[in-house]
């Protein structure tokens, strides 16, 4: 290997904040980064561009890229060559002004935008400052085989759509990410498989909203149960999971398409928000607290034993002490495994900060999370008893955090489960009796069971 051609590609360092997606588009400018030169570091003292990739859900999500921009600053100072980016929903959301407030940030490139990226790195080792901030209603990143940043080397992320119409009242996405598309099923077949054949054995498919997935030309109409069904079938030792699913669009054929193929986990993430039919409306949710529950009933039929987890906000516009008191109920009857839980934080320019008064006080807000936090702690506590006697097969993802005699990986429901390495391995599948349980973890020891190892 010529090392002096090595030692002289440009240096790449990138950092993430937010959902799935953005980890996902990350891996897509590393890629189209890559093409132009250059190679990733995780030093990011040795980085002549450093870009970060921003979320703007939450203000405590700009609060903190804000924080890590000044520490660049500091960098910048000492190697005044740095290029530094700020992409993604923030650099959508802010556009110019965020150059304004920070003016050692040199590239603002929304999320639609990244092919521009060598483009726009020339323009700014002209000397210029660079922007797209543009939206397309077609762009889906379809030809771009990303590099894998961070990986564990079993699983893999593939993004199947853009964007978002929901126009849920609290959320600014639909705004940062623009139209809702579907990306071509033949790149992403192309994608799963070569993963595959790389070795990962977990595939998630990604989306804001993956239950309206739909792809239709001439020839072919495909929706998102039957995109599931296609990859499904790269090969049975291939988990498929995706997220997130919208409630008003998770249909019975999903449900079966699922239940169907062994291979598609037995795991749904649907976010709920609210269990109170007032704050749904106001939400603009789009269902009632009845519809969901039917659709939980329907999961509960249609695929025994799968693993159901949620969002949840605490203290949205207008919430009293009986819609939160719903919420609590609804968590109940559901027996959700798991939760993302959140403070309602009011975004500029969203249909809530139009109409709305952001007016439940912020210490209320802090009382009624932790609630809903003490709660969920017990559910998670319960669901994993319940697990304990059962046997699992479980994906290795590695060693486990705590000892390195132990291994980590996931049950189809996608709880973590650790257990004693003995001769298993990564990407291994493993049958796991379950001995014991914390509220975040399943622990068991191997047993004899089907032989599904690669
Ligand atoms: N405030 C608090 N939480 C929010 N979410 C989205 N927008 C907001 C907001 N303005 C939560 C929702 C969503 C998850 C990704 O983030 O629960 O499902
Ligand atoms: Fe954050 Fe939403 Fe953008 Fe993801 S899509 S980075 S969660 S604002």
């Amino acid at each position: 290997m010529d090392f002096t051609q090595e030692d002289k590609k440009k240096k790449l360092y990138i950092e993430t904040y937010g959902c799935q997606m953005n980890f996902s588009d990350s891996e897509i400018v590393g890629s189209i980064m890559a093409d132009k030169g250059f190679e990733a570091t995780d030093n990011m003292s040795l980085a002549d561009v450093i870009f970060v990739n921003t979320c703007s859900i939450r203000d405590h999500a700009e609060q903190r890229v804000r924080k890590r921009l000044r520490e660049f600053r500091a960098l910048k100072k000492k190697n005044p060559g740095l290029v530094i980016g700020v992409l993604g929903c923030m650099a959508e959301r802010l556009k110019t002004k965020l150059l304004e407030e920070e003016d050692h940030v040199d590239m603002i490139i929304g999320p639609d935008a990244y092919r521009d990226l060598p483009q726009l790195i020339e323009t700014v080792e002209s000397g210029q400052k660079a922007i797209n901030i543009l939206l397309s209603a077609e762009e889906t990143y379809a030809d771009i085989k990303p590099v894998r940043i961070g990986s564990n080397g079993v699983s893999a992320f593939i993004s199947i759509m853009r964007g978002c119409e929901n126009f849920c009242a609290y959320c600014v996405v639909p705004y940062t990410r623009g139209k809702e598309r579907s990306r071509d099923p033949q790149s992403i077949m192309g994608e799963a498989k070569d993963l595959f054949n790389r070795g990962f054995r977990e595939i998630t498919l990604l989306g804001q909203n993956v239950n309206s997935y739909r792809w239709k030309t001439t020839r072919e109409e495909l929706n998102f149960a039957g995109l599931l069904e296609k990859v499904a079938g790269v090969s049975p030792l291939l988990r498929i999971r995706f997220a997130t699913s919208h409630p008003k669009d998770l249909s019975d054929e999903l449900l079966h398409t699922m239940a169907g193929n062994p291979n598609i986990c037995r795991s749904i993430h649907l976010p709920v928000q609210s269990g109170s039919n007032r704050m749904l409306e106001r939400m603009n949710r789009k269902y009632t607290r009845e519809w969901y529950m039917d659709r939980v009933n329907a999961i509960k039929r249609i695929i025994p034993g799968c693993g159901l987890s949620t969002d949840i906000i605490c203290g949205f516009s207008g919430e009293t002490e009986e819609d939160h008191r719903e919420t609590l109920s609804l968590m109940k009857w559901t027996g959700y495994d798991y939760a993302f839980m959140f403070k309602y934080s009011e975004r500029p320019n969203t249909i809530a900060e139009k109409k709305f008064k952001d007016d439940v006080p912020e210490e209320l807000k802090g009382k009624r999370l932790q609630e809903v936090i003490a709660l969920q702690q017990e559910l998670s506590l319960a669901s994993n008893r319940e697990d304990v006697g059962k046997t699992f097969e479980v994906l290795v993802e590695g060693l486990s955090k705590k000892s390195d005699r132990m291994l980590s990986g996931r049950n189809s429901q996608n709880k973590v489960v650790v257990f004693p390495r003995e001769n298993y391995g990564r990407g291994d599948y493993v049958m796991v009796r379950i001995n014991d349980c914390t509220p975040a973890t399943l622990i068991g020891e191997p047993v004899p069971g089907p032989e599904t190892q690669v």
